[in-house]
């Protein structure tokens, strides 16, 4: 009996504590995440209104209420940080947690390798990393499982060794855009079906696979043989 009453006593406890300890609502959640993730960046200095206390709603209707953030309908849906004089490290980690459904980083400073986890951010659907000073291969399964994405913009880069053939395998891809880097190797087969490329200016080698042959002229210039300078691709598959 007396242990029945406690056991309701605490249950009731635990019901009003519910109702009565402070919510914290999505967006100061997602702001902690983003205070986070500034701090692994180098000369935020156009982030600055990023700071603590965190805001408790990071849009109002369409306008951000920290630099940066894109907003739609009253919710965040990602981030635009072009052009900042950003550097330092892209820290995925704390992204993971956020409705990530447009991730720009183009025009700064990034360097060194592909982040690692780009993977994890499960809901994005367009990833702009170009024109920044991003190098070396991309390891083979950096784009895996990633079932929403459909653009990848990582243009005007270092990248090299072999286009990562995790991109093959993304279902929904319909523009790749990975001109004016040095990837190496050959183009994989890619098989979707709306899918629009550029691989221009690189060091690939090899022939252009039949299930790019509908693809713009444009999309394959450069050195494509080794040593070789061709221009109209087409010949190749004649
Ligand atoms: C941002 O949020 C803070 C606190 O929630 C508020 O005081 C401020 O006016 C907001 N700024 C903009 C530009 O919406
Ligand atoms: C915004 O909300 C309207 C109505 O609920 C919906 O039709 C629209 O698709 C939403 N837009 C975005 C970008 O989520
Ligand atoms: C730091 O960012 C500012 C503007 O955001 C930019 O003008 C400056 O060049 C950047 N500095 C470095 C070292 O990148
Ligand atoms: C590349 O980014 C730099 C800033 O880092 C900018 O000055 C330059 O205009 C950008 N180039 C293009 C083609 O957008
Ligand atoms: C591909 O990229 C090259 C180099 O930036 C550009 O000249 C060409 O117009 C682009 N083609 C397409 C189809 O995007």
């Amino acid at each position: 009996m007396a242990a029945s009453s406690t056991n309701s006593w605490l249950f009731a406890i635990c019901i009003l504590s519910v109702f009565v300890s402070p919510s914290f609502s999505d967006d100061t959640i997602y702001a902690t995440s983003l205070l986070k993730f500034k701090q692994s960046l180098t000369n935020a200095t156009m982030l600055e209104n990023w700071k603590e206390p965190v805001v408790d709603k990071l849009c109002s209707y369409n306008k951000p209420n920290w630099t940066g953030c894109l907003c739609a309908n009253d919710s965040f849906i990602g981030l635009r940080l072009d052009g900042m004089g950003l550097g330092g490290e892209i820290d995925t980690e704390s992204l993971s947690n956020l409705p990530l459904f447009s991730f720009s980083i183009m025009n700064n400073n990034f360097a060194g390798p592909f982040p690692s986890g780009v993977n994890k951010l499960g809901k994005l659907r367009s990833l702009y990393f170009a024109n920044n000073s991003f190098n070396g291969e991309i390891p083979e399964d950096s784009f895996s499982g990633m079932k929403s994405l459909r653009k990848v913009v990582m243009s005007d880069n270092s990248f090299t060794g072999n286009i990562p053939l995790s991109m093959v395998e993304l279902p929904r891809l319909v523009d790749l855009r990975l001109q004016r880097n040095r990837f190496g190797g050959t183009i994989p087969d890619f098989s979707q079906e709306y899918l629009t490329v550029n691989f221009s200016y690189n060091d690939l080698v090899g022939p252009i696979p039949i299930s790019l042959s509908n693809q713009d002229v444009s999309s394959f210039v450069g050195k494509f043989f080794s040593g070789i300078y061709i221009f109209l691709p087409f010949f190749l598959l004649i």
